[in-house]
């Protein structure tokens, strides 16, 4: 949801925001632009559209300036238009400002500010905040102190960053909900959303917590409160690889990180599994063996993907631990009156992080009394900072719009979770052990899914002129139905539904014709006879079927048009391997039909408005 990245220091700062502009592309991309401070004067550059709009609009010659900021918008108010775009400017040109997040009380600022003789030039609820700086700046004193009093009028979210003629070499910034951090470089200094912007130049990193305001200048930085009170705050070290954030010969991010699942699930696993004891050794829990047996109920909250993997984890959880699970919008929940008490485990579920939802359902959790863990591939993220424990998921890097490697190593944490979870209760030693084997064998059985990558691009050329696309699974696969769909639909824009395959009967069905693609779920578990049932049904209805199976399995070869195999694992984990043709179906169909598969139309990866 927009990114923001900003310079001081020495060298000129145009090419150093776009590069960091292009790392957080990912997180919006409906327009872009860029404010430099030079000679007394902003000059500032914007253009709809991506990144490379607004390098053509820059040309050959960027312009001059060693102090800047830079956005990349997905919108909220307002089109995507140039005058939409940021940064916005006060009524002289003397700030300029960048914003992510959702100003609430927009419209009454507006009314009132313009009866005070501003003049606005978009539609945004972002051009407030420019003016109510303008207003406190020109009562004399510093910028920060401008900002603070503007920041105190707003109700909503935001990241912001802001400079000004009067301070030609600092920038502002200032955090409540969206995500932002100042970066420590050597006579120069940068901010941004996220670390990707920087990693480049830099990895030391101090993350903004909410209701706090950073001062930086080329040779220092201080954090503030909104009351400009100063405050001590921790560096961290960001030590993600710079490869990794880089496409490394791949067509598109959405493929690599697919072919990275191998790696990534190592990564989830490497030093949680304990084969002997039959359980998993999860250090940022933070709960005693006694608190975690005090738990008598778990809520998974989470949006999209990560609410998929979230209703794995609830059958994983009630099958093997055998405590009370339910899965929960993290949208939903926050609004809801929701029932938690101190022994209640809250787990949020989220690869950014960032998610706003998720994030206030956590507080919302953590407000009644329960206890909090965290999901969290971003570490420093926002949940990962807030929750009471956790476990990072260390998949990497997730650039590509469409969730695939968080995906299989959310289900991967969630089965160590369970593990540590049943074994201090009624989960035996000899299934904790079968869980563990089945569990480090799934990296091996993940290469040999994806070295058949071929076999479903083949498939995706059958399917890729269909409308409609029905996802059907039972049990474990149910969720992997919802997971296939969700990525189909999201990057090719082709409708499509995923269902209980039982549920078909009670109304899908009456869709089935024989355009209309159907894919089964339907590795050899405990429902497969069952899901076999519903194959036949859609069959008698003349639907093409297209079959995820188990290798080897000859029991749908007469009735599915399309098969692909999958090797055999517990059925609790056949998620990690079932999605992965899903995955490579979507993308080699979205690929086909010409779509941007990395940027998806509308969409952005983090979520931070709600
Ligand atoms: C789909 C996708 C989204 C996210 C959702 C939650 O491919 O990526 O549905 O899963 O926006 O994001 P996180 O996990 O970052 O909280």
């Amino acid at each position: 949801m927009c990114g923001i990245v900003g310079y001081t220091g020495a060298r000129p700062a145009a090419p150093l925001l776009l590069e960091g502009l292009k790392r957080l592309e990912y997180r919006g991309y409906d327009s872009a632009g860029i404010a430099l401070v030079e000679d007394g004067r902003i000059e500032v550059h914007k253009a709809p559209g991506r990144i490379a709009a607004l390098e053509r609009e820059l040309g050959q010659n960027l312009p001059p300036g060693h102090t800047g900021i830079a956005h990349t918008r997905w919108a909220t108010h307002g089109a995507p238009s140039t005058a939409n775009a940021h940064p916005h400017t006060d009524c002289g040109g003397t700030l300029a400002l960048i914003h992510n997040g959702i100003i609430e009380n927009a419209g009454l600022l507006r009314t009132a500010l313009i009866r005070r003789g501003h003049v606005f030039r978009s539609e945004t609820d972002t051009e407030v905040l420019a003016h109510l700086i303008e207003e406190a700046h020109a009562k004399g004193g510093a910028l920060v102190g401008a900002v603070a009093g503007a920041l105190q009028q707003v109700e909503g979210t935001y990241g912001i960053a802001v400079v000004s003629t009067r301070e030609p070499d600092t920038i502002v910034a200032a955090r409540r909900g969206s995500p932002l951090l100042v970066a420590i470089g050597s006579g120069e200094n940068f901010i941004a959303s996220d670390a990707s912007a920087v990693l480049a130049q830099t990895r030391s990193v101090v993350y903004l917590d909410d209701g706090e305001i950073a001062v930086v200048r080329p040779g220092d930085y201080r954090i503030v409160d909104l009351d400009t009170a100063e405050k001590e705050k921790a560096v961290s070290r960001v030590d993600w690889d710079l490869a990794k954030i880089e496409r490394g010969g791949y067509a598109h991010f959405m493929l690599k990180e697919i072919m990275e699942q191998p790696e990534s699930l190592r990564n989830t696993l490497r030093g949680r599994v304990l084969e002997e004891e039959g359980t998993s050794r999860l250090g940022g829990l933070n709960l005693s063996d006694e608190q975690l047996l005090q738990v008598n109920r778990i809520v998974f909250t989470a949006c999209g993907t990560s609410w998929h993997s979230a209703l794995i984890g609830e059958y994983m959880m009630e099958e093997l631990a055998r405590i009370p699970s339910e899965v929960e919008y993290a949208s939903e929940f926050r609004y809801r009156n929701p029932i938690v008490d101190e022994r209640t485990l809250v787990v949020g579920i989220s690869q950014s992080g960032e998610t706003a939802d998720t994030l206030a359902a956590l507080r919302e959790a953590k407000r009644r009394g329960a206890r909090t863990l965290g999901i969290v591939n971003v570490v420093g993220s926002t949940i990962a900072r807030e929750v009471d424990g956790g476990i990072y998921l260390h998949a990497g890097p997730e650039i590509g719009v469409a969730s695939t490697k968080a995906f299989t190593s959310q289900i991967v944490a969630l089965a160590l979770l369970t593990l540590t979870m049943g074994r201090v209760r009624a989960l035996s030693i000899l299934q904790g052990r079968e869980v563990a084997r089945a569990l480090l064998r799934l990296p091996e059985l993940v290469e040999r899914i994806l070295a058949k990558a071929a076999d479903v691009e083949r498939i995706a050329e059958r399917v890729m002129r269909a409308t409609n696309v029905l996802y059907l699974g039972r049990g474990y696969n149910f969720p992997v139905a919802l997971e296939g769909a969700l990525k189909l639909k999201e990057i090719s824009y082709i409708h499509a539904e995923g269902y209980p395959a039982a549920e078909m009967k009670h109304g899908p069905i009456a869709l089935i014709d024989d355009l209309m693609p159907v894919v089964f779920l339907a590795p050899r578990d405990a429902v497969y006879q069952k899901v076999v049932s519903n194959v036949e049904e859609v069959k008698a209805r003349g639907g093409r079927v297209v079959a995820v199976v188990t290798e080897g399995d000859t029991g749908l070869a007469r009735l599915a048009d399309h098969q692909i195999e999958v090797p055999e694992t517990l059925d609790l984990l056949t998620p990690v391997l079932t999605v992965l043709p899903l995955q490579l179906l979507a993308y080699y169909i979205a690929v086909r039909r010409g779509c941007d598969v990395d940027q998806p139309r509308n969409l952005a990866k983090s979520v931070t408005v709600e």
